[in-house]
């Protein structure tokens, strides 16, 4: 795994964040625009002719209060980035326009990642739009959802379906991506995590450069917790911070790496010196017990995190923590969030779901300021969503029976009536 430095004492650094200000004002820049490259001077790897932009980071954060009491938090102090208003409809375009970028600075002219179908959603999209590229993409067989698999086909992608899961996808781009000589794009890339620092630039900026007090985020490839690590640690060397976040990674319980070995196994960063025999031992009793990853949160049915060593690290740097969710507790934080106004795809729930474990724990107080990051639209995947809400039964069973959900106490009922205008209007009165 390779890490971007910087020789910051060779660089032009900004003063303070308030610097990034007066880009506001010239939004008829691309790169002003992007809420990416807005913040170039802490991404300094790109040659500005070289950058890719397509509107990208362009977010949101929102202050919820009926997920903030959902989740135990005082008025005010609840806040949701929304990262499905990104052009592909997930946080991943921040860090395929860096990924992309540096691809297309070195000439390249086919790029490949594995995918639970984000990433290759953001591939394909800078592919179609920028026709610099042709996108390869490895995504497991039935393990995608319908909003994602239609994004990949439609902006044309060469769309590889493996029979397997994520973690043999992964393993399989990286074989083929070195026996043909074919950019990577999965968060191993190192330049995908410097465009995901932005997304903390971006909370800062919209705190009017306040650090907040946890930064709760789901945890699946790991890419996003070592970003916002990375990016905490340089902005505090930098001195544009006096103090970093506490850091939240949440797990879905049926893909849960990160959590067996944190929490329960005690692997640490310690100063780079992580214990490997931890992280062999697990995967050999994965094998074993021939365990895959499952969970409704199909984003983040991932059992070996690319991005493990890098996490810890971030968990270290921001005093980490790691919960585990059940898909129970994801998709009902998930109603609460739709509910709220914005909607999100069952992995995004996990940080509000596990934001409200941590609270009922009291590791988060009801008054901390809490970010919690909405990965990915609502539309990316509408089955578990129109499933939760059903009131058919063996919908509703066929779809998340399997997956441990038993019930669905935020659905929100579609009213069923004749087509018969007394009728509408009787039950139109009746339930509102
Ligand atoms: N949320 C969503 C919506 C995702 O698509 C992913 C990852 C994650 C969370 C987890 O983020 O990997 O940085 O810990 N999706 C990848 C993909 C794996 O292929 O699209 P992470």
């Amino acid at each position: 795994m390779l890490d971007v430095v910087y020789d910051w004492d060779q660089l032009p650094v900004p003063k303070s964040l308030e610097y990034f200000e007066s880009k506001w004002a010239r939004r008829d820049d691309p790169h002003c625009l992007s809420g990416v490259w807005r913040f170039h001077d802490l991404l300094p790897f790109a040659r500005p002719e070289k950058i890719v932009t397509i509107g990208e980071g362009q977010t949101l954060l929102h202050v919820s209060d009926g997920v903030g009491q959902f989740i135990g938090l005082d008025a005010g102090q609840c806040h949701l980035q929304y990262e499905g208003l990104n052009p592909s409809g997930s946080f991943k375009d921040n860090g395929m326009t860096a990924a992309f970028t540096h691809a297309h600075s070195i000439g390249a002219k086919r790029a490949a990642c594995a995918s639970t179908g984000n990433t290759s959603a953001s591939l394909a999209i800078y592919c179609g739009v920028s026709k610099l590229m042709r996108a390869v993409i490895f995504i497991g067989s039935g393990k995608i959802s319908y909003g994602k698999l239609s994004q990949a086909l439609d902006y044309g992608a060469l769309t590889m379906q493996i029979a397997g899961d994520f973690d043999d996808a992964m393993q399989r781009v990286r074989e083929v991506t070195d026996q043909l000589g074919i950019y990577l794009v999965n968060s191993v890339n190192p330049f995908r995590l410097e465009g995901q620092k932005t997304i903390m630039f971006r909370v800062l900026e919209a705190l009017r450069w306040q650090v907040p007090d946890w930064i709760v985020v789901p945890g699946g490839n790991l890419g996003n917790s070592s970003a916002f690590g990375k990016a905490f640690a340089e902005l505090k060397q930098l001195g544009l911070i006096d103090r970093v976040p506490r850091l939240a990674v949440i797990n879905a319980s049926g893909a849960s790496t990160l959590y067996q070995l944190f929490e329960r196994r005690g692997l640490r960063w310690n100063d780079g010196a992580v214990d490997q025999t931890i992280i062999d031992t697990y995967y050999d009793e994965l094998d074993a017990a021939d365990r895959r990853a499952s969970t409704i949160a199909s984003a983040i049915e991932i059992n070996r995190p690319v991005n493990l060593v890098k996490c810890l690290r971030a968990l270290d740097v921001c005093d980490g923590v790691v919960r585990e969710v059940t898909d129970q507790e994801i998709l009902d934080a998930k109603a609460q969030i739709g509910a709220s106004g914005l909607g999100c795809e069952p992995a995004s729930a996990a940080s509000v779901a596990g934001a409200k474990r941590l609270r009922a724990e009291g590791v988060i107080a009801p008054s901390d300021r809490v970010v919690c990051i909405l990965t990915g639209h609502q539309l990316k995947d509408p089955t578990a969503t129109v499933a939760y809400h059903s009131t058919d039964q063996d919908e509703f069973n066929r779809v998340l029976g399997s997956h441990d959900v038993h019930r669905a106490e935020f659905a929100n009922r579609a009213v069923a009536v004749g087509n018969d205008l007394d009728e509408i209007v009787r039950a139109i009165n009746l339930y509102s």
